[in-house]
């Protein structure tokens, strides 16, 4: 049955494209492929009014600015010259690179050269991007090749038949307007940082080539017991019969070659798990895992471990854990900016492992590759989430196939990273029928998707009268482990915590998903002095005893790690559009409640 699982789950998310001609499904590892890459410095047009894509009538025009073109004779008239124009760091922001795109939302052209050779017969060529927030369009030497919606999550292309022997053209049109019925919608308490904000890589691959693979430590029920073994499936991109592929694990003597069946694809197990070290935050044990495939050989690091409930508990290889958590926005510190690489994963995640952290909630959106890799290095379990956050547009079918296609995505992307146990849906949505369908879909969805993961969301507390604290929610149903942000001591009942009481009436484990105050770092004064330090020091004891009394308390993640730019903050002098509960300031100072909150895991 779960072999058959995995084989649905390969299907699924690999048949689901339909969008430009060239882009085809997301190619797993990509940076394991000899990836040449694109990022640097390119120029942009800034394009408020999009003259470079629409005519005076508001129709797409057929000489936007993608096609680059220049002059040709004195009298020609070309009102547009990416040469001549300034240049923004790719991957990255514009918000934080140009003072005059500080709050700028709307369209930027990026533009750059490249040199490539066409691929040669029984090659190709593919286009990747990491993530370009929001709405992106790309053009190789003038052709369209990909659509791509969705801030936070990868998409590729084949340019096989674009490409030139030389130098070749990339332009990006880049559109980050807010819309109500966009994922995320209208609002968001986060900096709507726009542009290429991750990895633009080349990769040539062979005309055949390994799409996805997918590495499982599974359980399986027997007569004497439970026995393990790794699930190994594979997908070509191809429905080809016959292909040979060799699977090896050197550490655990695995070595197997394997034949792909008239689907292209492979699914099958290994019993070799004696000796296996699984993964844990503990012992991060991941192994080298060789995938080779004619003549190529894809190199992946891959941690193994179970994951499921029983109760209200959550059980990391069968064991009980509780999950010492913080929620983490993609920003980088010191003036913020989107996140992107090792260097700013590791400054984040060495802040969370301060506070004795050994999982994160990475808010409000799937962040980059190298974060969540790095977390999975360093023993840190990850919740991740698709940005189906507040008010979305509930009965827009179109919204609906976007969220799903960021869920795809996203667990396309991720499902082979040991340390990612939750796949949230969505971030304090209203109470509707309409959402309950929308969300329960979605959740039925994600299951269909990746079968080995836990489910959740983070919910709103439905009631709260004489300190009597009530969760009901019909998306109980759907999820794995319960989870609710609450805010008692900053957006209600200030130093009432010691008097709440908490009914979350189901049997499943429980998260408190966010919690906290605001504080400016360095700003001291009395306890009750709204944003003095020791305002937020108080907040998190109170807090923090309070959850301990929660029945069924599996783990949780305080609001937020760090401040982090918002442009709905705009008190002078205290946010000047920073949200300011994090425990670190946005410089990484620590401020007097990352203490408590260190003190207070130390015994968890
Ligand atoms: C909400 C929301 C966060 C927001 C936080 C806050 O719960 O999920 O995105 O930043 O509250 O108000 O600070």
């Amino acid at each position: 049955m779960k072999r058959l699982l995995a084989l649905s789950f390969l299907i699924s998310h690999l048949s689901f494209s339909g969008v430009a001609a060239q882009e085809v499904p997301l190619v797993q590892n990509i940076f394991a492929r000899n990836p040449t890459s694109l990022n640097g410095q390119w120029h942009y047009i800034v394009d408020v009014q999009e003259e470079g894509y629409y005519d005076y009538r508001m129709n797409p025009t057929r000489w936007g600015f993608f096609l680059n073109a220049k002059p040709q004779r004195p009298e020609d008239l070309i009102e547009y010259d990416f040469d001549k124009e300034p240049t923004l760091q790719v991957p990255g922001d514009w918000n934080t690179q140009s003072e005059r795109l500080f709050f700028y939302e709307g369209t930027v052209w990026y533009q750059r050269y490249f040199s490539a050779q066409k691929p040669d017969q029984g090659q190709r060529t593919l286009l990747y991007f990491g993530a370009v927030n929001y709405d992106a369009h790309v053009y190789v030497n003038g052709q369209h090749v990909a659509h791509h919606i969705g801030g936070f999550t990868p998409f590729n292309a084949d340019i096989s038949q674009q490409l030139r022997d030389g130098e070749n053209t990339l332009i990006v049109k880049v559109d980050n307007k807010r819309h109500k019925d966009n994922v995320p919608t209208q609002i968001f308490d986060w900096w709507n940082y726009g542009g290429i904000t991750r990895d633009v890589l080349l990769v040539s691959v062979p005309e055949t080539y390994v799409e996805d693979y997918s590495l499982q430590l599974e359980k399986r029920k027997e007569e004497r017991g439970e026995k393990r073994e790794i699930s190994f499936a594979l997908q070509l991109n191809q429905k080809k019969a016959g292909e040979r592929v060799t699977l090896s694990i050197p550490e655990l003597k695995v070595r197997e070659t394997l034949t792909t069946n008239a689907e292209g694809r492979i699914a099958t197990s290994i019993g070799k798990t004696g000796g296996l070290q699984l993964w844990s935050p503990d012992t991060p044990k991941r192994y080298r895992v060789e995938i080779s495939h004619r003549g190529k050989t894809i190199v992946d690091s891959i941690g193994f471990r179970t994951i499921e409930t029983r109760g209200k508990q959550i059980l990391l290889n069968g064991q009980p854990i509780f999950l010492k958590g913080i929620c983490i926005h993609e920003e980088k510190t010191d003036g913020g900016g989107r996140a992107n690489g090792t260097r700013d994963a590791a400054t984040l995640l060495s802040m969370a492992q301060q506070l004795g952290c050994n999982f994160v909630r990475l808010a409000h959106y799937p962040h980059n590759e190298w974060m969540v890799r790095e977390a999975e290095r360093r023993g840190i379990l990850v919740w991740s989430e698709i940005p189906c956050y507040w008010t979305i547009s509930w009965t827009n079918e179109q919204t609906y196939q976007n969220a799903q296609q960021q869920l795809t995505d996203m667990i396309s992307r991720d499902h082979n990273r040991a340390n990612i146990i939750i796949w949230s849906i969505a971030n304090e949505t209203p109470h509707s029928p309409e959402r309950d369908q929308f969300l329960g879909r979605l959740a039925k969805y994600a299951r269909t998707l990746d079968n080995t993961r836990l489910i959740s969301m983070a919910m709103e507390v439905t009631s709260a009268s004489n300190y009597k604290n009530r969760l009901h929610d019909n998306m109980h149903e759907y999820v794995d482990v319960v989870s609710f942000n609450q805010y008692v001591g900053w957006y209600r009942d200030v130093n009432d915590a010691p008097k709440m009481e908490w009914e979350v009436p189901y049997d499943k484990p429980v998260i408190v998903s966010e919690w906290g105050g605001g504080a400016k770092y360095g700003l001291h004064g009395a306890r009750n002095q709204r944003w003095t330090e020791e305002f937020q020091e108080n907040l998190y004891r109170e807090n923090t005893a309070m959850l301990d009394r929660i029945d069924g308390l599996a783990g949780t993640t305080p609001w937020v790690l760090k401040d982090f730019r918002s442009p709905r903050r705009v008190l002078p002098g205290i946010q000047d559009y920073y949200n300011m509960k994090g425990v670190f300031s946005d410089r990484g100072q620590r401020k007097k409640a990352s203490f408590v909150l260190e003190e207070w895991y130390k015994g968890k």
